[in-house]
């Protein structure tokens, strides 16, 4: 019989979903089946239904047991004092992700790598100009009086750029604006000059290690990037507001590669084979430059000195900023920045609740642990919520649940670096990982702010949309979606974060979400638990809510008998790539037809899956004698295999460790999320060069697409030619 329902154990005073009990389970069709003279053979063949609840009967207790003490209580634990990846306060954050899910008897190991991080030694930054005084600036981002993590803030790590040159450079500045490719075309067309130049640029547009690499592309000897109050501080800054402090400065990394610099495309496990240290800081995926982040007021003072043109509206601050001049001087910069690229213990903490039916397939749920600085927001509003998730979990356990297929809960170190705990433990168990896992549910900064944001393969659009929101229990994340005027499902091409090497380098069906998108004090002194419970979530209800999204796609994805996966929207989205890609061709030698055909063959293997699916219901009364198990399961791997096929063994031309033809970042910004990266990037060189080769190449990579749409198309009919 099905357990007495836990609202008791639900913390929460008012419940975010309505406290009506759960429906007990559907047991009504074995009763309702009159074969008298099969009674007893039906009841043993349907005993598990008639004594197991359904799985949407744990699905509604799960969100019943939501607790928001519970993950305020984890989230303070774990920001009590900054914790960067190779530290050890890092390996503290880590033995709290391990006793906990350990006290909640799930198997628990660390996984630990040794890979290539990267510390500031020196750093120095003056500022001069002609009849001024020399500024030396302090790099310092200050406390506020009575704040409870003055003390702690001593232990945050100086700002820096992790993997800059080490090196110094003292020249005229030259503004940047956002430091995209073309703003460096807009100061060519203007003549200005930026070569031997200190370039300085602001956040905001594209990814920190794109603004660095650009500068240099541009021939900059080195590159400054502040914060702009026009862009992070349009109201009260913290602890006033939720804005960024005018001394705020966003550190992060600046490599675009994936993983462990010294271990492309393989894992760092123990006496592995590596690139030496100097080799992977020459690449061209390193900035090759020194270069310093600083803060809005510093970025303020150096602009008031730069002079020459008056730069564009849309490169000008807000209210109270100086005038933007494009420069180049007469202000000149002298940054000295020393690094110490060090190879350094992480460790990812991995916990696994086996299924019960089908123990060999993987649902897996990560979220990362290292953080710049305190990591309230991000990362570990994630972690919170992930163990908040697995406490939930327990309880459903002691109430007789058991996932049908196996749950891992993964909490990586340094994705702040570059993806690099998740990578290499990809990387490591890559052939297990292609044969068994059906999704991977990424979390990284769970809650910053109001509103679900998600991002997708487009297999699990269905599901996300049907999925209850759980500040509202009459209405799903579609209906909420629908009312408010935010786009719906963002895809996975970009490089954010750690769903990238399950996606983009061996075909993962994965989601990555979050509630709030983008916040001011990211990757400051400011991201803290002070901030988090003013601001970002005072009730912490938005980490229950987003443990309850995260909690109840994996149960379905868990627990339900097919899998709830269906292609008919990546139809539509190969489809809406391919509208673009023509606009973007029209009137060069460039034919589309292979892609057009391709994704008419997934379009018929789309609809003979929906007709095998109402088959199986159908007729799942009789299971037992035709032999269903083995069919649902046959079909279940086709749905699982079809996201496999969209890789490609040499992967994105000159890119080869990004497997995946449909979604990758495009060549010219890590954070931009391209339907068919190796195209885009064949078009915009063909756009620059304009010649026959370069158009023929365009025409090889839609070659290319359409192969691999086809290979899908064949592994979701399940034929062979
Ligand atoms: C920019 O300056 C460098 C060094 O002074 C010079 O070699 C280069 O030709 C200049 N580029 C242009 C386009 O004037
Ligand atoms: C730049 O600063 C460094 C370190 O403070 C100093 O040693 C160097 O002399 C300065 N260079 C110039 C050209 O001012
Ligand atoms: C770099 O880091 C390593 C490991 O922490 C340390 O042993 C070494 O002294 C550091 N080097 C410098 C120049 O700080
Ligand atoms: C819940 O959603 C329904 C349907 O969209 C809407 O009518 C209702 O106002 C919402 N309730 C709350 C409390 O937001
Ligand atoms: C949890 O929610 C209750 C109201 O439902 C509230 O009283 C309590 O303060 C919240 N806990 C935290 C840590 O915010």
């Amino acid at each position: 019989m099905p357990p007495p329902l836990g609202d008791d154990d639900s913390c929460l005073l008012t419940p975010l979903i309505p406290a009506s009990p759960p429906p007990l389970p559907p047991r009504a069709t074995a009763r309702l089946h009159p074969l008298p003279l099969l009674v007893g053979a039906l009841f043993a063949t349907y005993y598990h239904l008639l004594v197991a609840p359904a799985p949407s009967y744990y699905q509604s207790l799960f969100l019943s047991l939501g607790c928001n003490d519970t993950a305020a209580a984890h989230l303070r634990a774990l920001t009590v004092r900054p914790h960067l990846a190779g530290t050890e306060a890092n390996a503290l954050a880590a033995d709290h992700v391990v006793s906990t899910l350990s006290s909640l008897s799930f198997p628990t190991r660390v996984t630990p790598y040794e890979v290539l991080l990267s510390y500031p030694v020196r750093r120095s930054l003056s500022l001069s100009a002609p009849g001024h005084a020399t500024t030396t600036f302090a790099l310092v981002q200050d406390t506020y009086p009575g704040d409870p993590y003055a003390a702690a803030s001593a232990e945050v790590v100086p700002t820096f750029l992790a993997y800059a040159a080490s090196g110094s450079a003292a020249a005229e500045v030259v503004y940047a604006n956002y430091g995209r490719t073309e703003d460096y075309a807009y100061l060519a067309s203007r003549g200005v000059n930026v070569t031997g130049k200190v370039a300085l640029a602001r956040y905001g547009k594209v990814y920190r290690g794109d603004i660095v690499i650009n500068a240099r592309d541009a021939g900059a000897a080195a590159a400054v990037i502040f914060t702009d109050a026009k862009d992070y501080t349009p109201g009260k800054a913290f602890p006033d507001g939720p804005w960024m402090p005018a001394t705020g400065v966003q550190v992060g990394s600046t490599f675009k590669g994936v993983g462990d610099p010294t271990t492309p495309m393989w894992a760092s496990s123990e006496g592995c084979e590596r690139v030496s240290v100097a080799e992977a800081m020459a690449t061209d995926d390193m900035p090759g430059i020194p270069a310093l982040p600083v803060s809005g007021r510093d970025g303020e003072e150096i602009l008031r000195l730069v002079g020459g043109d008056v730069a564009p509206e849309d490169w000008q601050g807000g209210e109270g900023a100086p005038v933007y001049h494009l420069g180049p001087g007469p202000a000149v910069l002298n940054l000295s920045y020393t690094g110490n690229e060090t190879i350094a213990t992480i460790q990812n903490v991995i916990s696994v609740i086996e299924g019960k039916e089908e123990p060999d397939r993987y649902v897996i749920l990560g979220n990362h642990r290292d953080a710049w600085t305190f990591g309230a927001a991000d990362p570990n509003s994630g972690t919170a919520a992930l163990l908040e998730l697995a406490e939930r979990l327990s309880k459903l356990q002691t109430k007789g649940w058991r996932p049908r297929r196996t749950i891992i809960l993964c909490n990586w170190d340094a994705e702040e670096y570059g993806l690099i705990g998740s990578t290499e433990w990809v990387e490591e168990n890559r052939a297990m990982l292609t044969s068994r896992t059906v999704a991977y549910l990424n979390v990284d900064v769970g809650v910053s702010g109001s509103g679900v944001d998600a991002s997708a393969t487009p297999q699990l659009d269905q599901l996300l949309k049907k999925v209850q929101n759980p500040d509202n229990g009459t209405e799903s994340l579609y209906d909420m979606w629908m009312a408010s005027d935010s786009s719906l499902i963002g895809r996975l091409g970009g490089g954010g974060s750690d769903y990238s090497a399950f996606v983009q380098h061996i075909g993962i069906p994965s989601v990555d979400m979050a509630i709030g998108s983008g916040y001011a004090v990211y990757h400051s002194l400011y991201d803290d638990f002070t901030w988090m419970e003013k601001y970002g979530d005072p009730m912490f209800r938005r980490h229950v809510a987003v443990a309850s999204i995260w909690g109840l796609v994996a149960l379905r994805l868990s627990d339900e008998e097919i899998l709830p996966f269906n292609y008919s929207s990546y139809v539509t989205e190969l489809e809406n790539g391919a509208v673009d890609i023509n606009k973007r061709v029209l009137g060069m030698p460039v034919s589309l037809s292979p892609l057009h055909k391709s994704i008419k063959q997934l379009n018929r293997a789309v609809l003979k899956v929906d007709s095998e699916l109402q088959a199986l219901q159908t007729w799942k009364f009789w299971s037992p004698w035709r032999n269903d198990r083995l069919r649902v399961r046959d079909l279940n791997d086709r749905l699982m295999m079809t996201e496999r096929a969209f890789t490609e063994r040499e992967g994105l031309s000159g890119r080869p460790w990004y497997k995946h033809m449909i979604y990758g970042p495009s060549l010219y910004n890590d954070y931009g999320a391209e339907v068919y990266p190796g195209v885009d990037d064949a078009i915009q060189t063909a756009k620059k060069t304009n010649t026959s080769e370069s158009w023929q190449s365009v025409q090889h990579e839609i070659h290319r697409i359409a192969r691999v749409i086809s290979q899908a198309a064949l592994v979701l009919s399940g034929g062979l030619t």
